[in-house]
């Protein structure tokens, strides 16, 4: 590798870092201001902090194109739960990282994985089309994986209701921009209501559990419909 592609990657590793950093700071600071301003009631513990952001108004519908270049929409996976990360294939580090969580909860959750769809949402449409999405999800060896992009204004609309912060970045120099954005795995339940955050800092084994706290009990990979 020359030493300007080398000192490239470098800098867009720590633009990626850094952006992480602040936004989601920003971001969380955010949501756990509202936590905080959410009263437990008399004798209520609050055991996982996490299940009271299902309060935010988080997720919507979409358009967007799938990897396969298939047109599609929420409705299209509205028989499970979702596990969906907003991203570009461009990012050289927590991207491919927080990918390879996903991937590794599902793993764990073994059969009870199959009630989960994986969503990778790009916020970079000009650069990640669906032959890109295509290739780069195939890197995560899940076949269940979906890679999902869209028009800029079809992204614009999803991130917005997302509140994924994501920024164009295009430095001196530097012939290719990056993207500042939000790191945060959602779940959500099958009607596309939010049911928990994911940060960076969360393990593979606190997600797994908590997954598997949210889903239906007698949850055996057959399509019944949904126990609540
Ligand atoms: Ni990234």
């Amino acid at each position: 590798m020359n030493q300007n592609i080398k000192n490239r990657l470098k800098r867009t590793a720590i633009l990626c870092l850094l952006a992480f950093a602040i936004m989601g700071g920003i971001t969380f600071y955010q949501i756990q201001n509202r936590m905080a301003q959410i009263t437990p009631k008399p004798g209520q513990t609050i055991e996982r902090p996490v299940s009271q952001i299902a309060g935010l108004n988080i997720g919507g519908p979409f358009n967007l194109i799938d990897h396969n270049g298939n047109e599609v929409t929420e409705k299209d996976y509205e028989d499970k739960h979702k596990l969906i990360y907003f991203g570009f294939t461009y990012c050289p580090a927590i991207c491919p990282t927080e990918l390879q969580k996903m991937v590794r909860v599902l793993k764990e959750l073994g059969p009870a994985a199959d009630d989960i769809q994986p969503l990778f949402i790009t916020i970079d449409p000009e650069r990640d089309t669906p032959e890109v999405m295509h290739e780069y999800v195939k890197l995560f060896q899940n076949e269940n994986l979906i890679g999902l992009t869209g028009t800029q204004p079809q992204i614009d609309f999803v991130t917005r209701s997302y509140r994924i912060f994501a920024t164009k970045v295009q430095e001196e120099g530097m012939q290719d921009y990056t993207v500042d954005h939000s790191s945060f795995t959602y779940l959500m339940s099958p009607d596309n209501k939010l049911m928990s955050i994911y940060r960076i800092k969360d393990s593979v084994d606190f997600m797994t559990q908590d997954i598997l706290s949210r889903l239906p009990k007698n949850s055996d990979s057959d399509s019944d419909t949904e126990g609540t």
